[in-house]
């Protein structure tokens, strides 16, 4: 359970300080954002503000509390999956996730082989 938890950490220190801050998109199309008058013209980059949708209140209650419970079963179906950005999403988001959360894996064991524990 320690591993999962540490896990869990690994997810909420992401979404505070995600290493990429931005990404961005270039639109292959006309699109108009649904709900607005307001298109977006085929050829116009966009910028996603994956720092700010991670501390915006909307996706994340009290989105300045440091708590990696978010990200545990019974709550991270509460996360919308577009507003956890820190690897990016759809066919171009990092290729390096997986091997992300490997390392983090093996570290975690590595780090948990190391703790030394005290029964009182
Ligand atoms: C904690 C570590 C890492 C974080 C937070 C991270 C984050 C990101 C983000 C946010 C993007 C943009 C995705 C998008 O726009 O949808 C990206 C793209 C990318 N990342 Fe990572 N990355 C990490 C590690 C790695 C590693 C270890 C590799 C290589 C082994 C890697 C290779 C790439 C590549 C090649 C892209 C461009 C993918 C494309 O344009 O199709 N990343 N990464």
């Amino acid at each position: 359970m320690l591993i999962k938890k540490i896990f869990f950490v690994f997810l909420e220190t992401l979404r505070f300080y995600p290493p990429a801050v931005a990404t961005d998109r270039i639109c292959h199309i006309d699109y108009k954002i649904p709900g607005t008058d307001f298109v977006l013209k085929k050829g116009e980059g966009v910028l996603i503000p994956i720092l700010g949708l991670h501390h915006d209140p909307e996706f994340y209650p009290q989105p300045e509390k440091f708590n990696p419970e978010r990200f545990s079963p019974k709550n991270k179906n509460k996360i919308n999956p577009y507003a956890f950005l820190a690897f990016g999403q759809g066919p171009r988001n990092c290729i390096g996730e997986l091997y992300q959360f490997f390392a983090m894996h093996s570290y975690g064991h590595d780090q948990f082989l190391k703790l030394e524990f005290l029964f009182i």
